[in-house]
């Protein structure tokens, strides 16, 4: 079984002693071994990345940042450079989420400047793709968001595709007021990214689900075989939501991997 990704985006949310009960919050309550089938992750604002690596301590969870510069040093009041980062020892970088896009006006470009720049830094870009409620209207989201993967991962060799992550969000089914997108609906915009990445040459880069997951939908989004993994924000916000999201999700996918089908090919 390929390894499955649970994380949280925290957007512009937790201060730095929010961050410190949350980590030990959730430390607390992850399953005594979290298998090597999981990759978890959380991704907090800059001023609390400090504070959450260290209350992560030896706990099997990712560290992520939410965006980044991809100018190593400059003139850019306000902005946060790859070797800043370096120091936090973080693993991941979300890039180009819909919210960064529509108000701070980041384009296609800038996020291929930004994957590059992740990747000569070591860090697994998290690239966030999604397609407006226009698009989804004209038939034209599949289209929409392979536009979007092409245009970021453009100049890159294939083995540096392959150390990335894609979250499919659709802007439509993010935040407060957002609709989730149906498992049926997420699986034929996942199969067109993963043909997409396979015609790149990285079949293996895993792609996410993000947009109003909870805990009575993912389960379902879990189980979809294109879905290799799920980005959450509001419903993980707190310790305990995170953490029962992880165990309803875990708890149903070793259901999965018990099918006769699945107990057969394991006894060959
Ligand atoms: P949401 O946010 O789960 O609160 O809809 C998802 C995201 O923006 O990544």
């Amino acid at each position: 079984m390929s390894t499955f990704w649970i994380g949280t985006g925290w957007k512009m949310n937790k201060t730095v002693a929010e961050t410190r009960r949350y980590v030990a919050d959730l430390r607390a309550r992850l399953p005594g071994e979290v298998s090597a089938d999981y990759a978890l992750f959380i991704i907090p604002p800059f001023t609390a990345l400090a504070a959450a690596r260290e209350a992560i301590g030896a706990a099997p969870v990712l560290l992520g940042a939410q965006n980044m510069h991809w100018a190593e040093a400059g003139a850019y009041t306000g902005e946060i450079s790859a070797p800043m980062l370096e120091e936090f020892g973080i693993d991941l970088v979300e890039l180009g989420h819909s919210e960064r896009r529509e108000y701070f006006a980041e384009t296609d470009a800038t996020i291929n400047l930004k994957v590059k720049a992740a990747l000569r830094h070591g860090f697994r870009p998290l690239l966030c793709v999604g397609d407006s409620a226009e698009e989804r209207a004209a038939g034209a989201s599949a289209a929409a968001v392979v536009r979007q993967v092409r245009l970021a991962f453009a100049g890159l060799a294939k083995g540096e595709i392959n150390r990335c992550l894609v979250a499919y969000e659709p802007i439509w089914a993010i935040g407060e007021g957002g609709v989730p997108a149906r498992p049926e609906e997420a699986r034929c915009v996942h199969v067109a990214i993963h043909v997409a990445l396979k015609e790149l040459g990285a079949p293996s880069v895993p792609v996410l689900y993000g947009g109003s997951v909870n805990l009575d939908n993912a389960m379902a989004l879990a189980g979809e075989p294109a879905i290799d993994g799920l980005f959450v924000g509001r419903a993980a916000w707190s310790a305990e939501g995170f953490a029962s999201l992880i165990s309803k999700v875990m708890a149903a996918r070793k259901n999965i991997r018990s099918t006769p089908a699945e107990a057969m090919s394991a006894i060959g």
